[in-house]
């Protein structure tokens, strides 16, 4: 597909997906439309709070072990595939450590932002001058299929920063079915998964202090208001966010303080909220060490390691396809 035509149909899904969820009770709206160039980098933000600790132990993850990854990985050429790349700041610890051993691949990040693409292209091409990028602004979905079109070599996937926390549970299932079956034996899987831990800790990294994760998910009322021509009064909504561990998951709400009803014009619709009706935005799930070896013996991959933090706050596992 070019690229106005991917454009086109994403537009066109954002509207029927909000139209789904704003018609459903409860009420829901899509957790990947966060993520314009505004809330991108308000995620940018949010890993910088101090309450968010999954990103600083990803990182001291890679600190410590990419040189373990990097010779597991061995010096067969490959693609260096990242879903949902965002900032790259991560990855870059793991690119040096392969370009130092001198390995042969290209990087190929994939995220739903164009800004975040560009932004990769520039700042990796400035710190490493003999790095392969190939960017591609797309969803996971059609990541895939890259993925697919492009099995001559190994493939090394990256789905870090436990992004696989954001799907719905079905959407989990289908994701990792296809994800499996896109890659061939041999090719590896690095996966970030935050482990389940004090539920209050957990809480706090979705509810910070100076309210910027609230700012995150509101960010989708103003892309509704903005590109689907759309009247939220975003000034009297909230947000709130709980642990709940049953679920294993974070879950994330806006809502509104006073009844409102909504006109959306891409639609040709209104909607009526109730005061203090909530909306689902987001739901971030937290898995056991052993919920992941499940996970990997479910979709047809050996475990060949687990790479924790100092605090077994979060894990990558390096994952063989069979
Ligand atoms: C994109 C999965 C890393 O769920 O932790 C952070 C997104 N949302 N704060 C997560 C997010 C609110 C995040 N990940």
């Amino acid at each position: 597909m070019n690229k106005a035509a991917t454009k086109e149909k994403y537009d066109l899904q954002f509207a029927s997906e909000v139209d789904k969820g704003l018609s459903e009770h409860p009420k829901h709206l899509p957790t990947r439309f966060i993520y314009d160039d505004e809330g991108s980098r308000l995620f940018e933000e949010i890993m910088r709070l101090p309450e968010y600790y999954l990103t600083r132990a990803e990182q001291e993850i890679m600190n410590t072990y990419s040189g373990e990854i990097a010779s597991i990985i061995g010096n067969e050429k490959f693609n260096l595939i990242e879903l949902g790349a965002g900032n790259g700041e991560k990855t870059a610890t793991l690119i040096k450590q392969l370009l130092e051993e001198k390995k042969t691949f290209r990087y190929v990040p994939i995220d739903i932002s164009e800004g975040a693409i560009a932004a990769l292209h520039h700042e990796l091409g400035r710190q490493f001058g003999n790095l392969k990028i190939e960017g591609i602004n797309s969803d996971y979905f059609e990541g895939l299929r890259w993925i697919k079109d492009h099995s001559g070599r190994r493939n090394v996937v990256l789905f870090l920063g436990s992004n696989i926390g954001n799907f719905q549970l079905d959407h989990q299932h289908l994701f990792m079915k296809k994800l499996s079956q896109c890659l061939k034996p041999d090719d590896y899987l690095l996966i970030g998964f935050d482990l389940i831990k004090d539920y209050e800790l957990i809480r706090r990294a979705y509810f910070d202090g100076a309210g910027v994760t609230a700012r995150f998910n509101l960010n989708l009322i103003h892309r509704i208001n903005r590109e689907l021509g759309a009247n939220f009064n975003v000034e009297e909504m909230g947000y709130y966010s709980a642990y709940n561990p049953y679920k294993k998951r974070n879950e994330a709400y806006v809502y509104s303080k006073c009844d409102q009803e909504v006109e959306i014009k891409a639609n040709n619709k209104s909607y009526k909220l109730e005061a203090f009706e909530p909306i689902n935005t987001e739901y971030s799930y937290k898995y056991s060490i052993a919920d992941t070896d499940r996970l990997a013996a479910e979709y047809g991959f050996d475990v060949k390691g687990h790479f924790l933090d100092s605090e077994s706050l979060f894990t990558d596992a390096l994952w063989l396809r069979k």
